[in-house]
């Protein structure tokens, strides 16, 4: 059975993650690789009808680890139903935000118990752990200011709106996780021109095709 490549994208608001995500899905196309694309919350019908109730905030209410228990259930669904079967048919699959985006988010600044979060996540990623995951970093401020400027007269989501803190907290989250698990996160500097970034995402990407073709897990 063919395997493909499993790319998860993270950080903060405003890194410039669907962009990039949707440039580097062309190039990949144009070199002749079936890729499929896709988000979370949400990137299948069971996980969309969940996305409304985290990202309208309704669900904040009753608490993060409720919040915690809905991502997991969207997350499963989407791992399930379209993630594994993607893989299964040899196809890259980029994924904008996954596990750590719970790591981040509802464990680390929604304070939730460590061995919960550690848990949940077994059961919610069920072995399909990324083969790669790219975190864009950039400092909140800049993040926020493009949010901002990308959402125009929208409101700003439930987690878009909390105070700049909170922001910074889960870029420490984000960079202290590509520390402790070097072997599948890189993390790259959003800051820089829109081509700068690009370039280097789509190197460690082949750099991850290369590794999978001579049989290793990582890169
Ligand atoms: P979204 O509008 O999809 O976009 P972006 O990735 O551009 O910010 O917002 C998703 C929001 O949901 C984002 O604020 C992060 C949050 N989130 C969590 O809190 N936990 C999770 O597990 C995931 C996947 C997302």
């Amino acid at each position: 059975m063919p395997e493909g490549l499993f790319v998860t994208f993270e950080g903060g608001e405003g890194a410039g993650k669907s962009t990039q995500i949707a440039r580097l899905a062309e190039k990949l196309r144009q070199d002749g690789y079936q890729v499929v694309v896709t988000r979370e919350p949400g990137g299948s019908p069971g996980a969309e009808a969940v996305r409304h109730v985290l990202l309208s905030g309704a669900a904040e209410p009753f608490g993060s680890s409720m919040e915690a228990i809905l991502f997991a259930a969207a997350r499963s669904d989407h791992v399930e139903n379209v993630i594994k079967p993607a893989l299964q048919t040899g196809a890259i699959v980029l994924c904008d935000r996954f596990m750590d985006s719970s790591r981040v988010y509802q464990g680390i600044t929604g304070a939730l118990d460590k061995d919960f979060m550690a848990r949940l996540e077994r059961v919610t990623v069920n072995g399909t752990i990324p083969d790669l995951t790219i975190i864009l970093d950039v400092p909140p401020e800049e993040g926020l200011r493009r949010a901002n400027a990308r959402r125009g007269d929208a409101t700003a989501d439930r987690f878009e709106k909390e105070k700049i803190e909170t922001h910074k907290l889960r870029r420490m989250g984000f960079l202290d996780i590509a520390e402790r698990e070097p072997q599948r996160c890189r993390v790259v500097d959003a800051t820089g021109d829109s081509d700068t970034v690009f370039q280097e995402i789509l190197a460690l990407t082949n750099r991850a095709l290369e590794n999978k073709t001579l049989g290793e897990k990582h890169v």
